[in-house]
């Protein structure tokens, strides 16, 4: 049975009280969330103390169990002199310095950061990320324990030209393929044509599985089974409204949310599509 996740992917927004009071937010809301759905909340960098601690502090072990913290990028190197880079091993780190805050009580841990998103095409544009560097990225975080969510997808133009499949494969097999099983394991694949990110425009419902299909049957070519126990999720322009004949689809097992995902009653809604 693949794990149903629904994940928000905050990007550069809101300021640290403005992400405190939204993930306050979503989380008096959690014990509407589905069961069988899994929740991720991907700060900023700077809110991840703070967002760990709230998280950490959820009563209800059931509820607890329903939402994770992500990050939305780390390094591609271990250490060192890489100004302004955040390593996998810091995110790791995060939940264990929560018991170090005064007033805390003794053994106080936070929420771990479980999640990484890589290979947002927002970092593969903007900032220059290519397939080699991701797989850095990809292999520190897992070895740091992180879970990744590996974001793949094509241009407007690339789809018009027909190249969709092409770049999705290429995504696929210059990074995931040179990862073995065990660590394909705990790697989560998002489907996020760039044409749909921000835009207002999602992919049809029929668009977004037949690419679904494709990336699952790819990765069966080299994890086999496997591919049938990996999530896939859809992002672009997700939303209430769209949610639910989305996630109906077979091979579409939840979604990565940018804008909706910073209103606490969107993302909640979206959670409940399924
Ligand atoms: P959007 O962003 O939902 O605002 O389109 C999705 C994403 O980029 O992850």
């Amino acid at each position: 049975m693949r794990q149903k996740i629904v994940a928000g992917n905050w990007k550069m927004n809101t300021t640290l009280s403005e992400g405190i009071d939204l993930v306050n937010q979503i989380v008096a809301k959690i014990e509407e969330v589905p069961q069988d759905v899994k929740l991720i909340v991907n700060t900023p960098f700077t809110h991840l103390f703070p967002v760990s601690k709230i998280i950490g502090d959820i009563k209800c072990p059931f509820c607890r169990s329903k939402i994770s913290l992500g990050a939305q990028n780390c390094a591609d190197k271990e250490k060192g002199a890489y100004t302004g880079e955040v390593s996998a091993k810091m995110l790791a780190s995060v939940s264990k310095a929560v018991g170090t805050v005064a007033g805390a009580p003794e053994g106080a841990v936070g929420a771990p950061v479980e999640y990484v998103i890589l290979g947002h095409s927002e970092r593969r544009g903007y900032y220059g990320e290519t397939n080699a560097i991701l797989l850095e990225k990809i292999k520190l975080a897992l070895s740091e324990g992180l879970k990744v969510i590996y974001c793949v997808g094509e241009a407007l133009e690339e789809r018009k030209a027909g190249n969709h499949f092409e770049v999705v494969a290429n995504e696929i097999k210059e990074v995931l393929f040179n990862l073995s099983p065990e660590q394909m394991k705990n790697v989560v694949v998002a489907y996020e044509p760039i044409w749909a990110i921000g835009t207002g425009e999602t992919a049809t419902k029929e668009q977004a599985q037949e690419i679904h299909e494709f990336i699952r049957k790819t990765l069966a070519e080299k994890f086999g089974t496997l591919a049938e126990e990996t999530s896939i999720l859809y992002g672009g322009s997700c939303k209430p409204s769209n949610a639910k004949e989305l996630f109906s689809q077979k091979d579409i097992d939840g979604g990565l949310i940018g804008g909706a995902s910073l209103k606490a009653e969107d993302f909640i809604a979206i959670a409940k599509s399924y």
